[in-house]
Parts: C-alpha cells; sequence; structure tokens
C-alpha cells in the first residue's frame, strides 16, 4: 500500500543560493519544494545595508523560473559599522526578516563579520526594540579551542551573556550540531530557537573520514560524533516548536570542495524533503514533520503559514535523485545521505481550510 502524506508547503529557514551563474543554477532546486528562505547573505562583497538587500533581493526575483511562486526572506550581515537606523528602515519597510551574525573567520566569507560582539550592542538593542530577530552562526573562532568544541564554548563564552546584555532579542541558533546546542535551546526562555539542517541528521563525523577524507560531507559547524547526532534527530522529530528546519545548502563547485584546502558547505535543497521525510518515518514521527518543515518556523519568524500544500509520497522503488548539477561555474555535488531515498514530493496544490 502506498504511503503519503500532505503537509502545508514548506519554508527553509537557512539558504545560501550565492549570486549570477550559481544562483540561476541552484534557485529551481528550492523554489520546487520550498514557498520562503531566508537568504544568507555571506556573498563576497557581503549583504551589508538595506540597499545591497533590495539589489539581491531583485536579482534572485529575475532568476525564478517562469511561474515560480517563491519569496525571497532577506538577511544582513552584521558588521561592526553596521547602522543601527538602516537595520531599523530596512526592516520597517519588510524588506528584511533578520540580521545574521557571523563571527568573523568562523566560515566561508566571514571576513568581514563580528571581531568583538560588544561593538554591536547598539544594533541588537535596536533590534530587540522592533522584535527584529539575530541568526547567529554559533561558533567561537579561536585557533585553541577544538573544532569539535567550537559551538558548545560559544553558547558559554559568548551567547549565554549575549542574552543577559541583551534579554529582549529574538535569537535563531542556526544550524545546531550539538546535544549542547540542543539542551540550551530546550532550558531558553521563549525569545531563542534553533534550525537544524537535513545533512547534520544524517551524517556524523565518521562519515567525513570514511575510507578516506570526503570533502562533500565537510561544512560548518562540523558534523560532531554520533551522539550529538541522535540529539538532533530526536529534538527535530519531536514537534518541539523551537526547532525548525534550515537546510544551509551551501553550493561550491567541486573544484573549490575537492582541493588541498576545500571549502565548507554542503549542497542539499534537492533532496531536502525527501530526506527529511526519511528521517522522520526513521524515527516514527511522520506526524511532526510538518510542525518541523512548514509550522515552526513561520511561528518563530512571526509570519504567515504558507497556504498551499505539498504532497509526500513513498515510492516503492528508490528515487533516482541526480547526483549532481551542472552549473557555469562547474559541477555541484548533491549531499548523498548514502542511502535509498523513497519520500518523493508528487504533488502541489492549492487546499481550501475552512
Ligand atoms: C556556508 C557557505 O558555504 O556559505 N558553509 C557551510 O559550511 N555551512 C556558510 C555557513 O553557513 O557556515
Ligand atoms: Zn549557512
Amino acid at each position: 500500500m502506498s504511503q503519503t502524506i500532505a503537509i502545508r508547503r514548506p519554508d527553509d529557514w537557512h539558504l545560501h543560493l550565492r549570486d549570477g551563474d550559481m544562483l540561476k543554477a541552484v534557485l529551481p532546486d528550492t523554489v520546487r519544494d520550498f514557498a520562503r528562505a531566508i537568504i544568507m547573505p555571506n556573498l563576497v562583497p557581503p549583504v551589508v545595508t538595506g540597499a545591497d538587500a533590495t539589489a539581491y533581493r531583485d536579482r534572485i526575483l529575475d532568476a525564478l523560473p517562469r511561474g515560480a511562486v517563491f519569496e525571497p526572506l532577506m538577511t544582513l550581515y552584521l558588521t561592526e559599522a553596521t547602522d543601527p537606523e538602516d537595520v531599523a528602515r530596512a526592516a520597517g519597510s519588510g524588506l528584511i526578516k533578520a540580521v545574521k551574525l557571523y563571527p568573523a573567520g568562523a566560515t566561508t566569507n566571514s571576513d568581514s563579520g563580528v571581531k568583538d560582539i560588544s561593538r554591536v550592542t547598539p544594533v541588537l538593542e535596536r533590534m530587540a526594540e522592533i522584535g527584529l530577530p539575530l541568526c547567529m552562526h554559533g561558533e567561537v573562532t579561536s585557533a585553541e579551542v577544538d573544532i569539535f568544541d567550537r559551538e558548545a564554548v560559544f553558547i558559554d563564552t559568548v551567547l549565554e551573556p549575549l542574552r543577559e546584555r541583551v534579554p529582549g532579542l529574538r535569537i535563531i541558533m542556526e544550524h545546531v550540531t550539538t546535544s549542547d546546542g540542543i539542551d540550551y535551546v530546550k532550558s531558553a526562555a521563549d525569545n531563542l530557537a534553533a534550525t537544524l539542517t537535513t545533512h547534520h541528521l544524517m551524517i556524523n563525523r565518521n562519515h567525513i573520514f570514511k575510507g578516506g577524507i570526503r570533502p562533500h560531507y565537510y561544512c560548518l559547524p562540523i558534523a560532531k560524533r554520533q551522539t550529538h547526532q541522535m540529539a538532533l534527530r530526536a529534538a527535530a522529530t519531536s514537534g518541539d516548536s523551537r526547532f525548525f528546519l534550515g537546510t544551509d545548502s551551501a553550493p561550491h563547485p567541486d573544484g573549490a570542495k575537492e582541493s588541498a584546502c576545500g571549502c565548507a558547505g554542503v549542497y542539499n535543497s534537492p533532496n531536502a524533503m525527501s530526506c527529511l521525510a526519511h528521517v522522520f518515518e526513521e524515527e516514527g514521527a511522520l506526524q511532526h514533520l510538518e510542525a518541523f518543515a512548514s509550522l515552526n518556523g513561520p511561528a518563530y519568524y512571526k509570519l504567515p503559514v504558507n497556504e498551499e500544500k505539498i504532497t509526500l509520497k513513498k515510492m516503492p522503488e528508490p528515487l533516482s535523485i541526480p547526483a549532481s548539477l551542472q552549473t557555469p561555474d562547474g559541477t555541484v555535488t548533491v549531499f548523498d545521505p548514502e542511502c535509498a531515498l523513497h519520500w518523493a514530493v508528487v504533488r502541489h496544490e492549492p487546499v481550501e481550510y475552512e
């Protein structure tokens, strides 16, 4: 008997679309399934001002496939020179839905990020006043801190003091990879939530080194040990409204990843929903898939849920999802979950609610 589930159309609360040819190449893989996405601002140069975000949003809208219905939810890249009034204007006009904090040097294209968080307090206070959320890449950057400990150390040394200093600020800890992160979010007040990626639900650090070094599993924050992966899966599939999907789909041409100093990022947009349904089924929690992918995110961002629905169907045969995407910038490898995927998004349909 075939199994189907219908859920409200999902959103992606953390997405890298890049720019130019790469943007045009990857955008169809997101808009096929997702209605909206929080667009990461780590371009080169980054999206820092309201004017930058307007121009970037227009480039995204221009790159949309004909007939696609998709709303890019823009963010600004926080720097130590960010003007609180520019942020407030961009939020007031509805242009941006969040500001993104990258600790300088934490990840791909984060050189213009924040070195000393006390310097951005005026911006954060203004954001708290107007209710604009802060998305954060929660890792310390000091070379002395072990790469597998950087998230846990960030919570103690940066996040907790920040939340005490600006208690009204609404924060999203993005791409949480540790049980420390999960526990911290659960123990906090309701102005803290977290996104989880599909790949961190499906791999742990062993995958990066299985039989050799596997650059396509390298992303930041780096995948942790299996016990952490289990904690992420439990949180995602629990229905808890503080956790929601942010794929962190981050395309890089293979040449940039398969290199002596390969860059961080996993491209997972093409199979994100199939992977998620697979994980939720394994955890016996398909009834919570809609909360994670389609309801909890809009609730936290105070946006309406999507009216349309999508249907996922479990196919008898494994899906044949392309292993890579050809782009003018080179081949981009698609996330390989190393298992057969059977859940296909088969239908998008308008739906009536009472
Ligand atoms: C992202 C990228 O490539 O832009 N890479 C990644 O490993 N996740 C940046 C980020 O979100 O850390
Ligand atoms: Zn990211």
